[in-house]
C-alpha cells in the first residue's frame, strides 16, 4: 500500500506574512489524516520563515526548482545544499512553466533531479504534455522522453526516492481538469513504464496528478488506483480549499 502525499505549489504568489499565516492556516487543520503525506513549495524567499512555521509539525517543506550544478558561478540560481540548510524535503524539478518560460530541457531537469539527490533532497520529477501533443497522440512518447532523460541520468534506482507529478499542461491554471480517467490512464502507463524497469520501485513510487486540482474533483482523481496524491497550484493558496484536498484522501 502506497502512502499518498499532497503538495501545494504557491508558485510566485504571495507576501512574508501570508506565507507565514497560510501555513499556520494549513498546520492548524491537519488534523490526523494517517493516510497522506502533505508539503508545500513555497517561494525561495520565504523558505526560511515557512520552514520555521512548520518545524516540529507533520506539514513539510520543498523548494519549487533546484539548480542543475552543485555551487559556483551561476548568478540566481539555489543550489540544493542551499535548500538542505533550510530543511527542504522535496524540490519541485522539470515544472511545465520552468520548461516553457525558463528553457529547462529534459537534461537540465536530469540534472537537477540529481543535484536534488545529492542532498538527500527528494525530487518531485514534474512531466506532462501539452494541448498539441495530446491532440497528436504524442502525450506518451513526450512522457518518455522525459522520463527516459533522468533514468538515463540518475539510474532507475535514483527512483526509491523520488516523486512523479503527472501535469498535463493544458490542465494547469485552465480550470480543465483531466478526467479520472484520462489522468489514470497516463499515471498508469507512467506506473508501467518504470515497472518494465523495476517492478518493486514501480509498485513504490507515488505518482501524483497536478492540473486544475480542487475540492470538488480531488476525491475522485484520488480514488483512481495509480493516482496517489495531488500537486495543488491555484487551490494550494488558500488553506481551507488545500485542506478540504488533503482530507479527500
Ligand atoms: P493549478 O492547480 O493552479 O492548475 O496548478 C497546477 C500546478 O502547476 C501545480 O504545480
Amino acid at each position: 500500500m502506497r502512502r499518498s502525499l499532497v503538495v501545494g505549489n504557491w508558485k510566485m504568489n504571495g507576501t512574508r506574512a501570508s506565507a507565514e499565516s497560510l501555513a499556520k492556516g494549513i498546520i492548524a487543520g491537519l488534523g490526523s489524516n494517517k493516510a497522506a503525506d502533505i508539503a508545500v513549495c513555497a517561494p525561495y524567499v520565504y523558505l526560511p520563515c515557512v520552514g520555521d512555521v512548520v518545524k516540529g509539525t507533520p506539514l513539510a517543506l520543498g523548494s519549487q526548482n533546484v539548480a542543475d550544478k552543485p555551487s559556483g558561478a551561476f548568478t540566481g540560481e539555489i543550489s540544493a545544499a542551499m535548500l538542505k540548510e533550510f530543511n527542504c524535503q522535496y524540490a519541485l524539478v522539470g515544472h511545465s512553466e520552468r520548461r516553457s518560460y525558463y528553457g529547462d530541457t529534459n537534461e537540465s531537469v536530469a540534472a537537477r533531479f540529481c543535484q536534488a539527490q545529492e542532498q538527500n533532497i527528494i525530487p518531485i520529477l514534474c512531466v506532462g504534455e501539452t494541448l498539441e501533443e495530446r491532440e497528436q497522440n504524442k502525450t506518451f512518447a513526450v512522457i518518455n522522453e522525459q522520463l527516459d532523460a533522468v533514468i538515463n541520468a540518475a539510474g532507475i534506482t535514483a527512483f526509491k526516492a523520488a516523486v512523479i507529478a503527472y501535469e498535463p499542461v493544458w490542465a494547469i491554471g485552465t480550470g480543465k481538469t483531466a478526467t479520472d480517467e484520462q489522468a489514470q490512464e497516463v499515471h498508469h502507463y507512467i506506473r508501467q513504464y518504470i515497472a518494465a524497469k523495476d517492478q518493486a520501485i514501480a509498485d513504490k513510487i507515488q505518482i501524483l496528478y497536478g492540473g486544475s486540482a480542487k475540492p470538488d474533483n480531488a476525491k475522485g482523481l484520488f480514488a483512481m488506483p495509480d493516482i496517489d496524491g495531488g500537486l495543488i497550484g491555484g487551490a494550494s493558496l488558500d488553506a481551507e480549499s488545500f485542506l478540504k484536498i488533503y482530507h479527500s484522501i
